[in-house]
């Protein structure tokens, strides 16, 4: 992994801001945008190189002309895919979502036949899913963000209701990316100090009710889902890639028996280095927690079954 070269599909709000957040840091050498809609990567790619002028080391921003370009990528995150529309059901968007997956993945193995993915498009594990079976690659090379964005919003209601410990609040948030995520306040800590000699279960529960909202909470706001806190999690996360970090950090991963179950992608701790995923970290449960994990697989195995009834995978 020499060329630090990211590329990035679907240039929308997250892929953009990702790019931005990225060269913020300096993170790689070269960053090639590609979004179907006309000029979207060509224009943000102009701007974020010209705010670059600004960054810590220089980073080459590109727009990509046609697939072909995102080559030779060390990695490629996948944000592009398109929002539920007012007459559209959750099977249609899913149906609609899986196709664009397709196309771009063919792309990413053309052109970038050794890359790690980062899939973003929702929904999130159906998605990382997708990817594994149209590759056929090494499961460590596919990644999908969940835990590393559940869990810093989780963090930032916490430090909202605390008031102290920024930037010391480890939190985990497993399952899927969806309704059943799964925050496990037991596993939180502020500083070292357990987060129950901190706050009142009360508290906690409410806390647990807004990280799983979290999303919600900004569109409600916005109009639109929210693009800061993804795309500087992706950032994170391309960060500990590249840079061999070999982090603990929760992502949706392929089980191959990790918690008893295989041919599903859920949200679950792994460790993040150059190969990707390079272990799945196997927590012990206890039952309340397997059983929402029972419910959260399952939720997700029923987006692919959806998939299936389609004949998609044929
Ligand atoms: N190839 C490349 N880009 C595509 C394709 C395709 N086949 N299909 C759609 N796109 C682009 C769109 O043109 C758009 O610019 O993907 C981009 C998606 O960006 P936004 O609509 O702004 O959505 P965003 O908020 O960035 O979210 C992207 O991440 O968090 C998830 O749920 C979210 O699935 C969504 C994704």
């Amino acid at each position: 992994m020499t060329k630090r070269k990211v590329g990035i599909i679907g240039a929308g709000a997250v892929g953009a801001t990702a790019a931005f957040s990225l060269s913020m840091m300096g993170t790689c050498s070269e960053i090639v945008l590609f979004d179907i809609a006309e000029g979207v990567a060509k224009g943000k790619a102009i701007d974020i190189g010209q705010s670059t002028h600004y960054a810590p080391n220089s980073t080459v921003i590109t727009a990509a002309q046609s697939p072909a370009d995102v080559s030779e990528c060390d990695i490629v995150v996948i944000t592009a895919g398109v929002p539920r529309k007012g007459d559209m059901t959750r099977e249609d968007l899913l149906m609609i979502n899986a196709k664009i997956m397709k196309s771009v993945v063919e792309d990413v193995m053309k052109y970038s036949p050794d890359a790690v993915i980062i899939c973003v498009s929702n929904p999130l594990d159906v998605m990382t899913y997708v990817i594994g079976q149209m590759t056929g690659w090494d499961r460590s090379r596919i990644v999908g963000l969940s835990g590393a964005l559940d869990g810093a919003r989780m963090a930032y209601q916490i430090y909202n209701k605390l008031g102290y410990g920024a930037g010391q609040i480890g939190t985990l948030v497993i399952g899927d990316h969806g309704q059943h995520m799964i925050p496990l306040p037991q596993e939180v800590q502020v500083g070292s100090v357990d987060v129950s000699e901190l706050l009142s279960q009360k508290d906690m529960e409410e806390i647990i009710e807004r990280t799983k909202n979290g999303g919600a909470e900004i569109v409600k706001h916005l109009g639109t889902s929210g693009y800061y806190a993804p795309g500087r999690a992706i950032a994170y996360m391309v960060g500990a890639i590249l840079n061999d970090a070999k982090v603990v950090v929760a992502a949706s991963a392929l089980l191959e028996g990790e918690y008893g179950y295989s041919d599903v992608a859920v949200g679950v701790p792994v460790i993040l280095g150059k190969q990707g995923v390079e272990k799945i970290i196997e927590m012990k449960l206890d039952d309340e927690t397997k059983a929402k994990f029972a419910t959260s697989v399952e939720s997700i195995k029923e987006g692919i079954s959806v998939l299936r009834k389609n004949d998609f995978f044929n």
